[in-house]
């Protein structure tokens, strides 16, 4: 089926054409970033009123990148939640509008599963696998059986590990998001020179907290008597981000061991990570187990992701109702409920 996806949860407006579940024709992502910069965060309020202008103009864009007319459009795709209420409802209403004046299906996907299941637009990856969703929002560990199947192994206690990467990032001045800053600087640091906690590393289960490291840099920030900067700011922040990893890298080798599985997928934005990809990378190596991460693009908020999951649930026959509502908090465990009846 010839697909159109509308992601809109939190701060990137997106609209994408996907042939097949696979095939990517076109994924046009426009960033609020610039708005909620100032802010230090994303203002709600702003982001709904920001999708509203954005996504007419992202679909008309994404649909001539792909060289395809509206008419062609077999069906739609849109993230149903988690997020941000008031953004999604602007996607979830397009979507139905869409659907209901062309007279084609739909259907809400939750926007984990998206991230989950990206990978296979670039290549194909067997179930089952472990999937670490690491973004701004979640840091958790799941298994994946299948579209539709998924079960919740481990998360977060507190903060997120992007959230953390942001926060850090806000009181080292770095601007936000910060995640991507924090990763450049990193690089020419020494991830030695200053130690910061490794918190739950070596607890018994699948879960992360990344709050006590951001407090440990904090106290360290306010224990300084000179503002940090140079080569002082790269050691900061390369033993954060060591610690970040060591932790993240601990965790999801642990998921595989405890699940009996040989493939980890790591998605969203902080996959991106330079010095989370090397460490996993490594460390899979050495332990003759796969681990795939999407390409940059396919790791952040974007539309595309959820094309692979709508093309399985329409494909089976299954099309959302036109009073589906957008559910900003929705555990993915929960999320093939609706399409695993027998159709
Ligand atoms: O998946 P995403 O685009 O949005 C959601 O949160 O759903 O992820 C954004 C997060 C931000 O916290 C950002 O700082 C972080 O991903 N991020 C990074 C890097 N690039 C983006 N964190 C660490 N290293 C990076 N290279
Ligand atoms: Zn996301």
């Amino acid at each position: 089926m010839l697909l159109l996806c509308l992601e809109s949860s939190c701060d990137e407006t997106s609209a994408a054409v996907v042939r097949g579940g696979r095939e990517v024709l076109s994924n046009v992502i426009a960033s609020q970033v610039d708005v909620h910069a100032r802010y230090g965060g994303v203002v709600p309020e702003l982001a709904s009123r920001k999708h509203l202008e954005a996504l007419p103009v992202v679909v008309a864009e994404a649909l001539e990148k792909a060289g395809v007319d509206i008419g062609a459009i077999e069906g739609l795709a849109v993230t149903r939640g988690p997020g941000l209420v008031g953004a999604l409802l602007v996607g979830l209403a397009a979507a139905k509008a869409l659907a209901f004046a062309r007279g084609i299906p739909w259907v809400g996907v939750h926007h984990i599963e998206g991230h989950a299941l990206a990978i296979q637009l670039e290549r194909e990856v067997a179930y089952p696998f472990v999937s670490l969703i690491v973004s701004g929002g979640h840091t958790h560990l799941y298994r994946v059986d299948g579209v539709g199947r998924y079960r919740t192994l481990g998360r977060t206690l507190d903060d997120a590990a992007g959230e953390a990467y942001d926060k850090v990032a806000k009181l080292l001045g770095l601007g936000y998001p910060g995640g991507a800053v924090m990763d450049r600087l990193a690089a020419e640091g020494d991830p030695a020179a200053i130690v910061f906690p490794r918190p739950l590393l070596h607890q018994d289960n699948l879960d992360f907290s990344f709050s006590g490291i951001k407090t440990a840099v904090l106290n360290y920030v306010n224990r300084q008597k000179t503002t940090i900067e140079g080569q002082h700011l790269k050691d900061l922040a390369a033993g954060f981000q060591r610690a970040a990893v060591e932790v993240l890298t601990a965790k999801a080798l642990r998921a595989l061991d405890a699940t009996g599985m040989q493939r980890l997928v790591v998605a969203g934005g902080v996959a991106c990570n330079r010095g989370l990809r090397q460490s996993l990378q490594q460390a899979a190596a050495e332990r003759g187990v796969e681990v795939y991460f999407p390409s940059p693009l396919l790791c952040t908020d974007n539309a595309a992701m959820l094309g692979v999951a709508a093309q399985d649930y329409l494909q089976r026959g299954y099309a959302s109702p036109l009073d589906l509502n957008a559910l900003a908090s929705w555990p993915l465990d929960r999320a093939g409920d609706d399409f695993s009846r027998d159709l």
